[in-house]
C-alpha cells in the first residue's frame, strides 16, 4: 500500500504542512472534518464542497478517521495522494511552483526531488536519530536500541518502550526525570505504558506541547507525532543555554549590540530585527534570544545565504579556538574548501570542518544546500552551545541587577502555558504576556469565552503599537474580574503591559489554579472544588489506605519529606511506591529532595500531570504542593 500512494514531494509536503497549520489554529495535530474544506482551500486546491463531503463520507465508512470527526495531518496526506492523480492536482503543483520563496526546496539535490515514502521528513529522522545516538551512545539503559540506524524505521520501534524518550527528556533538562521510576527490565504492556506516561508527562512539565498525543501514539511509532515530539524535546534542550535571563554574556551582548556581529554577522544577517529586540528589551528586558520563531524566520529568509556554505565556513572560522584561552588547544578550520565549485561539495567541506569541532551534528551537505531551516536552527544552536566565542565586555557601564534569572515558579507557568500549546511560545513571561494575546487563549482554557472582535491581533501598525498592546490587557484584566471573578484588586492592563512581576504573577496563579479545579471538578460532575476539598480528599484517601500520613493544608511542614505525597500515589496505585529506596525520618536536605525527586516522578508515572518541581515540594510552596495534590487527586478520581 506504500508504493501505491508513495506520491507527495518534500515541497508539497513542506506546502501541504504550512496549510495543516493554518487551520489547525490550536495546533494540536488535528483538523475537524467540517474544516477539510477550508484546509483545501489553504493549499490552494479547492474542491467543490460535494467532493469535500464524499471524501468525509469514504474516510467515515472506511475506519480512516478517529471517532471523534478529527482528521490528522497524516490522514490528510493520503487523502491528498488520493486526489494527486486528478487534474486539481496539477494545478496545486503549478500554485506552488509559482509561489515565492519555495522555489528551492526541491529540485537541486538527489535526497529531496525524489518521490518521499512517508508524510514526515526523512531529513529529521535522520538528524535526529544521529544526536539520539551520540547523546545516549553510552546509556547502560539504551544497549537494546541503541544505535539506531538512521536509514531505517528503528527510531519509531524504538520509542515504544518509552525509555529513551525518558532519557532524552532528561537530557535535554537534566534531573526532570529520577532514574529510579523508570521501568527498565521485563517489560509488560503495564510497565511499558507507565514508562509512556512518564515520557509524556515530563514532556508537558518541560513546556513541550503534548495535548492530542497519547501513549498508544508512541507505541505505535506514530512517525509524524515522534518526531513532532522528539523536535519539541530537543529543541527545549538546545535553547536552554541561549536564554538571556540565563547567560550574562548574552545580555550584555544585546545591550551593546555590536559584538552581536560576531555571531551574526559572518552570516550576513541584518542587524535590523535584532536592534529592534534590543529596544524593547530596554523597556522591559524581556526578550530572549531563545525566541526561536524569530530566529527561524532569520533563517528562512537567508537560506540563500546559508545555502552556498560560505557563512558557515566564516563563522566555524571565528569560533574556532584560537589557542588563547589557556587548556584550550587551537583547532585550526581549513578553508580551502571555500573555493569548492558545487554547493552540495562545498557544504560537505565545511562540514568536515564542523566535524573538527564537533559541531557536525544535526545537517548532512544537502540540508545546508537546501536551507532546511529546522535543521540549520539546531546546528548554529548546536555550534553555539559548544563554542559561544563571546566574552564578557570588560569596563562597561552594565547594570547587572536587570539580569534577574527566572524564578523556579515562574519557570513552572511559563511550561504549563507552552505544555497547553499558546502561540506564540511563552518564552519570557513578562515579556510574551504583553499582549494578552496568550492570557486570551488561557482564558479560553478555562471557559472564560473571550470576544475575539474586541482583541487587538498583531502585526500591530508600528504607530501606536503600545496602545493596542494595552487595550487587549485592559480588556484581559477586566474579563478576569468580570467574568472568571478572579480577584485582582489593584491590578490594571498597565501593570500586565508592562510586565509588573508580582501583578502578572497573581493573575497567572489564578489562571493556572482555576485551570487545575477545572479538571477536578469535570471529574467530579461539576461538584465545586477548592483547597479543603482537596485537603479532605487527601485525607481520606491515605485513612482509607492505612497510610500514616495526613496534611492539614498545603502549608504542612510535614510535606517538605513528601511522605504524604508519596503515601498518596501507594494509595491510588498500590504498590507502586518502593519503600525501600525512601527514607521517612530525620531527613537531611539531601534526604528530602531525594525523596521529592522520586515522588514528583512517580506522580507522573501513574498518570499525573504533575508541573511542580521536587525544590517545591521541599520547600512546601503552598501553590505548588496544591497542584501536586490536585493532579493527585484528578488522577485518584478517575480510578473505577
Ligand atoms: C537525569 O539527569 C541527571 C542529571 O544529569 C542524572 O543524574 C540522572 O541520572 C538522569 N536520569 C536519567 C533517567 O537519565
Ligand atoms: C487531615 O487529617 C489530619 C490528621 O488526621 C487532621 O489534623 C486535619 O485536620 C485533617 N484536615 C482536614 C481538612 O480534614
Amino acid at each position: 500500500e506504500m508504493a501505491e500512494t508513495a506520491k507527495v514531494s518534500q515541497d508539497e509536503l513542506e506546502e501541504l504542512r504550512e496549510a495543516f497549520s493554518k487551520i489547525d489554529v490550536d495546533s494540536n495535530g488535528f483538523i475537524n472534518s467540517n474544516e477539510l474544506n477550508d484546509l483545501f482551500k489553504a493549499a490552494n486546491l479547492p474542491l467543490p464542497g460535494y467532493r469535500v463531503r464524499e471524501i468525509v463520507q469514504e474516510l467515515m465508512t472506511k475506519g480512516d478517521q478517529n471517532e471523534d470527526g478529527q482528521i490528522s495531518f497524516d490522514e490528510f496526506i493520503s487523502i491528498f495522494e488520493k486526489l494527486k492523480s486528478t487534474e486539481v492536482a496539477k494545478t496545486f503543483r503549478k500554485a506552488i511552483n509559482k509561489k515565492e520563496g519555495i522555489c528551492a526546496i526541491g529540485g537541486t539535490s538527489q535526497q529531496s526531488s525524489a518521490w518521499t515514502l512517508h508524510s514526515y521528513s526523512e531529513e529529521e529522522k535522520y538528524a535526529f536519530v544521529n544526536w539520539i545516538n551520540k547523546a545516549l551512545e553510552n546509556d547502560p539503559d539504551c544497549k537494546h536500541v541503541i544505535p539506531m540506524d538512521p536509514n531505517t524505521d528503528d527510531l519509531f520501534k524504538a520509542v515504544g518502550d518509552g525509555i529513551v524518550l525518558c532519557k532524552m527528556i532528561n537530557f535535554s533538562v537534566p534531573d526532570t526525570i529520577d532514574e529510579r521510576t523508570i521501568n527498565k527490565k521485563k517489560l509488560t504492556p503495564f510497565t511499558i505504558q507507565e514508562n509512556l506516561n512518564l515520557a509524556l508527562n515530563s514532556a508537558s512539565a518541560i513546556g513541550c506541547h503534548v495535548v492530542n498525543i497519547g501513549a498508544e501514539d508512541l507505541k505505535e511509532g506514530k512517525p509524524y507525532l515522534v518526531l513532532g515530539l522528539l523536535w519539541q524535546v530537543i529543541k527545549i534542550g538546545l535553547f536552554a543555554d541561549i536564554e538571556l535571563s540565563r547567560n550574562e554574556v548574552m545580555f550584555s551582548l544585546l545591550l551593546t549590540v555590536r559584538p552581536l556581529q560576531l555571531i551574526f554577522n559572518p552570516l550576513h544577517l541584518k542587524l535590523k530585527s535584532m536592534s529592534i529586540q534590543v529596544s524593547s528589551f530596554r523597556q522591559n528586558f524581556s526578550i530572549t534570544l531563545q525566541n526561536h520563531s524569530s530566529i527561524s524566520l532569520i533563517l528562512t529568509k537567508c537560506s540563500h545565504i546559508i545555502e552556498d556554505s560560505k557563512a558557515y565556513y566564516h563563522l566555524l572560522n571565528q569560533v574556532a579556538p584560537k589557542g588563547d584561552e589557556e587548556g584550550i588547544p587551537p583547532i585550526a578550520i581549513d578553508m580551502t574548501g571555500l573555493r569548492e565549485k558545487e554547493d552540495v561539495k562545498r557544504a560537505e567541506s565545511m562540514l568536515v570542518q564542523a566535524d573538527k569541532l564537533g559541531c557536525r551534528q544535526f545537517v548532512t551537505a544537502h540540508d545546508v544546500v537546501n536551507g532546511n531551516s529546522k535543521l540549520n536552527l539546531a546546528f548554529i544552536a548546536n555550534l553555539f552551545n559548544k563554542y559561544p566565542a563571546l566574552q564578557k565586555p570588560e569596563n562597561q557601564d552594565i547594570d547587572w541587577s536587570l539580569l534577574e534569572g527566572e524564578t523556579r515558579e515562574e519557570r513552572t507557568f511559563r511550561n504549563w502555558m507552552n505544555s497547553l500549546g499558546v502561540n506564540p511560545r511563552v518564552n519570557h513571561l513578562y515579556g510574551d504576556l504583553g499582549d494578552a494575546l496568550v492570557i486570551f487563549q488561557l482564558y479560553e482554557k478555562i471557559k472564560v469565552p473571550v470576544d475575539w472582535n474586541k482583541v487587538n491581533k498583531p502585526p500591530y501598525p508600528k504607530l501606536g503599537e503600545n496602545m493596542k498592546k494595552l487595550e487587549n490587557c485592559n480588556y484581559a484584566i477586566s474579563l478576569g474580574k468580570d467574568k472568571a471573578k478572579f480577584s485582582l484588586v489593584g491590578i490594571g492592563g498597565t501593570d500586565l503591559h508592562e510586565g509588573k512581576r508580582t501583578l502578572t504573577l497573581a493573575l497567572v496563579w489564578q489562571l493556572m489554579r482555576r485551570y487545575t479545579l477545572n479538571i477536578l471538578e469535570e471529574l467530579g460532575d461539576g461538584q465545586k472544588v477548592n483547597d479543603d476539598t482537596i485537603v479532605n480528599w487527601v485525607n481520606q484517601t491515605l485513612k482509607e489506605a492505612e497510610k500514616s500520613s495526613s496534611i492539614s493544608s498545603f502549608k504542612d511542614s510535614k510535606i517538605s519529606t513528601s511522605m504524604p505525597v508519596l503515601d498518596l500515589i501507594d494509595a491510588i496505585q498500590p504498590g507502586s511506591i518502593r519503600y525501600d529506596l525512601i527514607k521517612s525520618e530525620d531527613l537531611t536536605d539531601e534526604e528530602k529532595l531525594n525523596n521529592a525527586k522520586y515522588a514528583i516522578s512517580m506522580a507522573r508515572k501513574i498518570g499525573a500531570r504533575v508541573y511542580a518541581l521536587p525544590e517545591d515540594l521541599v520547600e512546601v510552596k503552598p501553590k505548588m504542593v496544591m497542584t501536586v495534590f490536585a493532579c493527585l487527586m484528578g488522577r485518584g478520581m478517575k480510578r473505577v
